[in-house]
């Protein structure tokens, strides 16, 4: 059933082209340069009128939620709010006449974000599901949502549902700014092509595995790891430190790269391995030289970058190319090398990579 992958995880990474292709279909028409969804059919009026978006979500979930806040923002203009589910429970939160309350859940279990839920639900927000699980506790409680649809996801460490979850919002926030019409039809046109692309591109960065795999060796023996990013790249590089984490239990930390200053640039130095996820976007320059101030006080810099890259690649010790893509849709692509560079040192370090010590897959008590 690993369908002759050594570890689920890998397979999983492995489907994201074909996961992501089921995710879209019926809902992204690319001949028509169209975006269909039912939730948008049948709750038109109140998403279009919602006066603000409250994602409720855990773990990896909550970092494909920090994606739909800024896809959200970007397309739709509506001010979105992204929880800590376990927080937001416990508050006692403010809930708005016209607030949509968004639940993010692969597996539709989690103790937390589904007492989230609930919570809102009384509070009379629209609930407003984003689940793997067909069928699960959260997908019951919601009023309406869509389901990513990328089959079961068995390793502990989240991949697919990630870039699953990702997918999902895109659609969906390119829907609603559609509808609003605050995204330029251009725009909209161009970002529903390059969406049709992203399947075909996720598999050309898996054609870098044997490269990814040399790096990740080199990581091995860190006993730290900073993960850098900036605007749509800053929740991939917390995603990425989280994945080391769980299953290779390096210590690693994600930051927002001009954070960097406020603190943590105290701890680099030549056995400090930060990684950079530093694709041509309208930040480039700007993690540039956050590049270059790491290179300063001696850090080993490894960079995510997109084909073609020569100013970072000049500095950095090792650099995984990535297909150049829109901004919005970096995410898809950015993430991939850093599922595997996680999952390459964990199985280097001989650890158990579809079970690590300590975590459960659904995390159904609080
Ligand atoms: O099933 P859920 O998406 O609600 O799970 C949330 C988290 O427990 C989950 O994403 C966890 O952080 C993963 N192990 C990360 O890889």
């Amino acid at each position: 059933e690993k369908g002759g992958f050594d570890h689920f995880m890998l397979k999983e990474i492995y489907d994201q082209p074909r996961c992501i292709s089921d995710c879209m279909r019926g809902r992204l028409l690319l001949k028509e340069k169209r975006i269909v969804l039912s939730t948008i059919n049948l709750h038109r009026n109140e998403l279009v009128n919602a006066g603000r978006f409250v994602i409720v979500a855990c773990g990896t979930s909550w970092h494909a939620g920090l994606i739909g806040k800024q896809l959200i923002e970007q397309w739709a203009k509506i001010p979105v709010e992204v929880e800590y589910a376990s927080e937001f429970r416990y508050r006692n939160p403010v809930i708005l006449p016209g607030d949509v309350v968004i639940a993010i859940s692969q597996s539709g279990e989690t103790a937390d974000t589904l007492a989230a839920f609930e919570l809102a639900k009384k509070s009379g927000a629209l609930c407003f599901g984003i689940v793997n699980a067909v069928g699960s506790s959260i997908a019951r409680a919601s009023d309406t949502g869509i389901y990513i649809h990328v089959g079961p996801e068995i390793g502990v460490a989240s991949t697919k549902a990630f870039t699953g979850q990702v997918t999902v919002l895109t659609l969906f926030a390119l829907a609603l700014g559609h509808e609003l019409g605050t995204i330029p039809q251009q725009e909209y046109e161009d970002t529903i092509e390059e969406l049709g692309r992203i399947p075909g591109k996720i598999k050309t960065v898996l054609e870098k595995d044997s490269k990814i795999k040399d790096i990740a060796r080199t990581l091995t023996y860190a006993e730290n790891a900073l993960y850098m990013g900036r605007g749509y790249n800053y929740p991939v590089a917390l995603e990425g430190a989280l994945k080391l984490k769980e299953i290779s239990y390096i210590h690693a930390e994600g930051y927002p790269a001009a954070e960097m200053k406020h603190g943590p640039i105290a701890l680099i130095d030549e056995d400090m391995p930060v990684v950079f996820v530093a694709t041509h976007h309208q930040l480039y320059k700007k993690i540039l030289s956050n590049i270059e101030e790491v290179k300063a006080r001696n850090g080993r810099i490894i960079a995510i970058v997109t084909e073609g890259d020569e100013a970072v690649s000049d500095i950095a010790e090792a650099t995984i190319e990535v297909p150049p893509t829109l901004a919005p849709l970096a995410p898809l692509l950015s993430v991939i090398p850093l599922q595997l560079t996680a999952y390459h040192v964990a199985v280097e370090k001989g650890l158990n990579v579809d079970q690590p010590r300590n975590l459960a897959k659904s995390v159904t008590v609080e």
